[in-house]
């Protein structure tokens, strides 16, 4: 069996768009419902500026009670810049992943400097800490709200870009969610066949309804890790037109269903994803998670 790695987002992409404060003890209370149902790769936040992201202002007790709690799972944050990588480190994360934007005009609306900049930026964190794992979360992987239709030549070379410098890993983000199933075969099997070693991973957002294709395309071009937010919560502040993640319910649905394996409860997913909804307002692509789906199946 195939085995999938489904990893959360909705504590950093789900959470960072949610206008009204959401109590640390909240976000800690799902962060375990979320563990609990078997994810065990997290992003639970991001160290970014309280003036650009306010909901990010307790990420260090996030961060802090999560270590403590979950010395065998494998939580990580988002970090625009290297301020944020060295407060990542100084929390005692073993691993994190930088922001970089494909596109020129997304990366100055998103983290107010260059690509350049943010680049020589990776280096330096990559240099400082030489023993994390840094990943990077290459925005507008497929289409800018500023730009356009990302080239394909343009994204290789930022790829590039990234891997010269030390990345883990790299994650090919739909940002607001434009890319459809012909374009992610495609630069999946270019990034592939041009980087065969470079872990690679997926994060896609559901503008129109295309989440689910484009996720399940990619995995079908063989990326093995996927990015999800529970209840299909997210969106960049920073890009206009954002709109929510793929849901994780659904594509574990989905993946389960396929014959993936993916180490997750499903039941349990649903009644996180349903105490999310009743807990944190905000703006959800997923479907039907109201219902109690499969939950008489104990092994759906
Ligand atoms: N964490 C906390 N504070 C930070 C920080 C970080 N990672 N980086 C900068 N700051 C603080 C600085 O210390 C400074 O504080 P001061 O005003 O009290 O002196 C202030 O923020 C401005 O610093 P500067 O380096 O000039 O940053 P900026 O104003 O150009 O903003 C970012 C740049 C990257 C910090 C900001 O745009 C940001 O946090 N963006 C978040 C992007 C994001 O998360 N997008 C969604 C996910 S893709
Ligand atoms: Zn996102």
């Amino acid at each position: 069996m195939t085995k999938i790695t489904v990893v959360e987002v909705a504590p950093r992409d789900g959470w960072q768009s949610v206008r009204e404060q959401i109590p640390t003890e909240t976000k800690l209370a799902l962060i375990r419902r979320m563990f609990a149902a078997g994810i065990v790769r997290m992003q639970i936040g991001s160290f970014v500026s309280p003036k650009a992201i306010p909901q990010m202002a307790d990420i260090a007790q996030v961060v802090e009670a999560v270590l403590a709690e979950y010395p065998d799972k494998r939580p990580f944050v988002l970090v625009p810049n290297f301020k944020g990588a060295q407060r990542a480190a100084a929390a005692g994360l073993k691993e994190f992943t930088t922001v970089i934007s494909v596109s020129e005009q997304h990366n100055l609306a998103n983290v107010n400097c260059t690509v350049s900049d943010s680049l020589e930026q990776f280096a330096r964190m990559r240099q400082e800490f030489p023993d994390l794992r840094i990943s990077a979360d290459l925005a507008t992987s497929f289409g800018c709200p500023f730009a356009g239709e990302t080239p394909l030549a343009r994204l290789l070379e930022i790829v590039d870009a990234v891997v010269a410098r030390g990345a883990d890993s790299v994650t090919l983000c739909d940002t607001i969610g434009v890319a459809h199933p012909l374009q992610v075969a495609a630069y999946v099997q270019a990034v592939r066949h041009d980087f065969p070693q470079l872990p690679l991973a997926i994060h896609i957002h559901d503008t129109r309804n295309m989440g689910m294709l484009n996720t399940y395309t990619a995995i079908q071009n063989g990326v093995y890790e996927v990015e999800t937010a529970l209840g299909g919560l997210g969106g960049c502040p920073f890009a206009p037109g954002a709109s929510g993640n793929t849901a994780t319910e659904d594509l574990v649905y989905l993946l389960q269903r396929s014959g993936y394996q993916t180490d997750i409860d499903f039941p349990a997913l649903l009644a996180a994803a349903k105490e999310m909804h009743a807990l944190v307002p905000g703006n959800y692509s997923g479907h039907q998670i109201n219902i109690n789906a499969c939950a008489q199946e104990a092994n759906c």
